[in-house]
């Protein structure tokens, strides 16, 4: 008598590439240890083999009714903005940030916010003991709020717990890195010890109806870390970045299969927690020193809001053989791509200097309506010549350096207008459409790169003797 030996084969648990033997590190994706041994005879599949049977099902229409997904309304405006009008329950969202950026400072303020308005809201720590969960609770005036907490990190026993008693609105796992079960055998923090877990919490937010919350850290380079696969499985995918030098603190949707994704929630870090921005313009905007050369004023759009931004560039003669690129919050193959048309079109030549780029405030735009503002601030620096402070600028610029239009100048106009800004140099209107400005509002047509470089050129003219910068220009 012989046994038949189930196959094994080591499947990399991030991006399911098979070898034939153990490694340290992925040869297919790079990672390193997320390769586990698994049972051939196992999965999906082996059972048709063995001749189990499944049960059918009614397949549906598309124009059935459905109710529409009630919604869990932290009222924290900001944070319901990006979930696209609250949590839908039953629903799993994972949250990313780097260590320290506030994660848990806003999770529970919004667990406390649900909780003061009457539902059941549980928050498991994995990484803070019970005490300094209080602390912090304490130190931003929450804690008489009805929060049900606890620090623990054994999914098993956390399920058990949740069974318990009414079924509650939110629950937040703070990490899902620090989280571990008993279904499978790596050690807690291992790619498969993360997916497990996910996987059977969210088993739980589907069949409990609870909204879940997982907080997961990203790595240095921005991703989720443990394996992409945990962002695929979610409905939501929400990161919170900012900078450690700015108090401010952007929410945004990566992935929302309940709502839009290119909203941003602004917040600011206080001594008292993380306070809504509900006007960010204003905020962006302070401390702007009106005048000085090299900064422009944007008038973007961050999803359906708009947003003005101060974009700051610094042109200086270059000691070096390459010239340097920095750029902060915005992308840098943009940059090049306008620093070469100013050059083949406009005859800026900035080839021997080193140019810098800044957002100030620490928000990150990717908007093509920036490249207006990035080039009046560029000619603005190397020619030393201030741009008016009322005057703020947008439109995207084509590779033959034509000005394009861009989406919701409506928007931007009024978002202007009503922060003072009294002109506007953006790109020729689309077609027919000619909007009225709002009240005591200039507009200045740009419809080519070469205009714009030529006013703000002649606007310094006046001072060419006090700008040598000037002579970069043709
Ligand atoms: P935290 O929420 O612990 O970050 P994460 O969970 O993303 O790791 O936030 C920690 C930081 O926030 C810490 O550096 C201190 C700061 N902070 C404030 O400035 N004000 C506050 O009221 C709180 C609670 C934290
Ligand atoms: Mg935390």
């Amino acid at each position: 008598m012989f046994m038949v030996r189930s196959r094994t084969s080591f499947v990399c648990q991030s991006c399911g590439a098979v070898s034939q033997r153990w490694q340290g590190k992925c040869e297919a994706c790079g990672g390193w240890n997320t390769i586990s041994e698994e049972t051939a005879g196992a999965g999906i599949g082996a059972q048709a083999a063995r001749g189990t049977k499944g049960k059918p099902f009614p397949l549906e229409g598309l124009n059935g009714v459905s109710a529409a997904a009630p919604r869990i309304v932290s009222g924290i405006a900001e944070l319901d903005r990006v979930t696209g009008g609250g949590f839908v329950p039953g629903s799993i969202l994972l949250m990313g940030g780097e260590p320290g950026i506030g994660k848990s400072t806003l999770l529970i303020q919004t667990c406390a916010a649900l909780a003061r308005a009457g539902s059941r809201v549980v928050y498991i720590s994995g990484e803070e003991a019970v005490a300094q969960v209080r602390m912090r609770a304490a130190r931003l005036a929450l804690a008489d709020a009805p929060v049900e907490l606890a620090a623990e990190t054994h999914v098993e026993d956390i399920l058990a717990t949740l069974a318990q008693g009414p079924r509650p609105a939110l629950v937040v796992i703070d990490s899902i890195q620090t989280m571990f079960t008993d279904s499978v055998e790596s050690a807690p923090g291992t790619v498969t010890q993360v997916r497990a877990s996910a996987q059977a919490l969210i088993r739980f937010a589907k069949t409990s109806g609870s909204a879940v919350v997982l907080v997961g850290h990203v790595t240095k380079d921005g991703q989720v870390a443990g394996p992409r696969v945990v962002e695929h499985m979610v409905d939501a995918v929400l990161s919170f970045e900012g900078d450690g030098a700015h108090h401010f603190r952007m929410l945004r949707a990566s992935k929302n299969r309940f709502g839009p994704t290119d909203e941003i929630g602004v917040f600011e870090m206080t001594g008292a927690g993380l306070a809504e921005i509900a006007n960010p313009s204003a905020l962006f905007l302070a401390g702007r020193e009106a005048g000085a050369p090299g900064a422009a004023v944007l008038a973007g759009m961050e999803g359906s809001r708009p947003m003005l931004l101060e974009v700051q560039a610094l042109v200086s003669p270059s000691a070096l053989g390459t010239p340097r690129r920095a750029v902060v919050g915005w992308d840098s193959q943009r940059l090049s791509m306008v620093l070469a048309v100013l050059e083949a079109h406009a005859g800026v030549r900035l080839g021997q200097h080193d140019v810098y780029l800044s957002i100030a405030g620490g928000l990150r735009i990717n908007e093509p309506a920036a490249d207006l503002a990035a080039a009046a601030a560029l000619v603005s620096s190397l020619t030393g010549t201030p741009l008016p402070a009322d005057c703020c600028y947008f439109g995207e610029i084509g590779l033959s350096g034509a000005v394009r239009p861009v989406i919701h100048t409506g928007l931007r106009l009024k978002e202007a207008a009503k922060l003072g800004f009294h002109r506007a140099v953006l790109p020729p209107p689309p077609g027919e459409s000619r909007e009225a400005p709002p009240e005591g509002m200039r507009l200045a047509r740009a419809t080519h790169i070469a205009a714009l470089v030529a006013d703000i050129a002649a606007a310094g003219s006046a001072h060419e003797e006090a700008r040598p910068a000037l002579r970069a220009l043709k």
